[in-house]
């Protein structure tokens, strides 16, 4: 198992470029299997999460390789086994979202429920009543998801908001499953993240015909037939988010490439309130803090508000900012894993339900901790490059699922980040 070993504190400088993003990347790599052909994918991320994609994909029959150039190609000419193992789908919850695709294509579905997860409870309930909707007969067997749709899936009027509003993956599930339906679906309270947008437009190059993308109501003409796409991956607005507070979180100036600031107003207002500087350069943008880190509250929501994904990697800023912030998570309310062990490195975090309250400190200091889930992992990263001392940051495979080899591109800018196996 690795560790980071990461010596602090640090002043970041210098260039990164954007990686393709991870989210946008999972449901488009599903919507492959709509198609029944070669599709190649442009700027999908090298991360343990897309090898797990790829391998379900290949146990349902369709071929997953990587070209020298590092296009993904998908080649989904046969699907012979509708079944997402439980083996692949309790490793990543993101295989979920090969259900509405399998169903549309093959009549037929088997997708391992989903079990618990370090980020709290993530229920599929909505997934399976939008699809039900669309006329499949769901039902349990042995812990397994199974939905069955013989005559084809008819469109449909479909309300999918949920206690927390929209939902992301199940969105992306009806909507490509209401792709091949006869007739048309309308999908209120839709997700309105990026990716999804991303993903809509995908498939409209597939040949579907989809409407209102990028807003809450998703109208959707269904068609008989997708045919495979090459397409281009947007670049990561957690990642580039990420970056964004390394070079606050360290009172440095990084300049990132590949970055859609469009996709990150909330995130960007926020951190030019706490008195970071962001502006807008060439393909991206230049983040530097020079004054202190002013407090701030943070709310997160689904887009176009403050993204629960960057929630802990803004508590580790924040723990060094003058005065006290106000964290409340509002789309998984029990994601706090990160609290504790940001508090073993001499932050000051108060923990009221789904609310956080951050006292700010003079600094942080160094310590074992230990990765819970991926982007408390990078919030323990984060800390580490602006703590006195040698942070050793745990479990470091859990960063590794979102974050293509980030020693590799932070130690380059001025960081000091050994991995070392245990
Ligand atoms: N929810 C339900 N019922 C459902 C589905 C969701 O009650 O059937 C609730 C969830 O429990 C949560 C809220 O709705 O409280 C929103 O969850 P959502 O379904 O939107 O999350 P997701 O689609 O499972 C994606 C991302 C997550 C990201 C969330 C929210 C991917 C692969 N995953 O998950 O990304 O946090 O949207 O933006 O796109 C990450 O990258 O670290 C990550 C966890």
């Amino acid at each position: 198992m690795d560790v980071f070993r990461i010596e602090g504190p640090v002043r970041l400088s210098g260039a990164v470029s954007i990686n393709g993003s991870k989210n946008a990347s999972l449901p488009i790599m599903a919507a492959a299997v709509l198609t029944a052909g070669k599709s190649v994918l442009r700027g999908v991320p090298n991360l343990s999460d897309i090898s797990v994609f790829g391998r379900l994909l290949g146990r349902l029959g369709c071929q997953v390789t990587r070209s020298a150039n590092g296009d993904l190609c998908i080649d989904s000419t046969v699907i012979d086994r509708p079944v997402g193992e439980y083996e692949i789908v309790r490793r990543m919850r993101a295989g979920i979202c090969i259900l509405g695709p399998l169903l549309a294509r093959c009549g037929r579905a088997e997708v391992s429920m989903p079990g618990g997860c370090a980020i709290g409870d993530r229920p599929v309930n909505i997934h399976l009543k939008g699809l039900q909707e669309l006329g499949a007969q769901i039902h349990l067997k042995n812990g397994y998801i199974v939905a069955e749709a013989p005559n084809g899936l008819t469109g449909k009027d479909i309300f999918l908001g949920g206690p927390f509003g929209s939902t992301v993956l199940g969105t992306a599930n009806v909507l490509m499953a209401a792709t091949l339906a006869k007739g048309r679906t309308i999908i209120e309270s839709a997700a309105c993240e990026p990716e999804i947008a991303h993903l809509a437009s995908c498939l409209n190059k597939m040949g579907a015909r989809i409407s209102g993308i990028g807003s809450p109501r998703l109208i959707i003409e269904g068609v008989s037939q997708l045919q495979p796409v090459e397409f281009e991956v947007i670049p990561d607005r957690i990642e580039a988010g990420t970056f964004m507070v390394a070079a606050a979180i360290t009172a440095g100036e990084l300049k990132l490439h590949n970055c859609r600031l469009d996709d990150m107003m909330a995130i960007v207002d926020k951190l030019r309130n706490i008195g970071v500087t962001v502006e807008t350069e060439g393909d991206g943008c230049v983040v530097a803090r020079s004054g202190a880190i002013k407090a701030g509250d943070v709310t997160t929501q689904p887009y176009p508000g403050f993204p629960t994904d960057l929630q802990a990697q803004f508590m580790a800023l924040l723990s060094l900012a003058e005065g006290n912030s106000v964290i409340i998570e509002k789309v998984f309310p029990d994601r706090f894993m990160h609290v504790a062990e940001l508090n073993r490195m001499a932050a000051n975090l108060r923990k009221e339900g789904p609310t956080v309250i951050v006292g700010g400190v003079e600094k942080l200091i160094a310590a074992p901790v230990m990765a819970s889930d991926l982007r408390a992992s990078a919030a323990l990263v984060l800390a580490g490059l602006a703590a006195e001392g040698t942070t050793v940051v745990n479990r470091v495979y859990h960063i590794d699922r979102g974050y293509e080899r980030i020693e590799e591109r932070l130690n380059p800018v001025g960081a000091k980040i050994s991995r070392e196996s245990i």
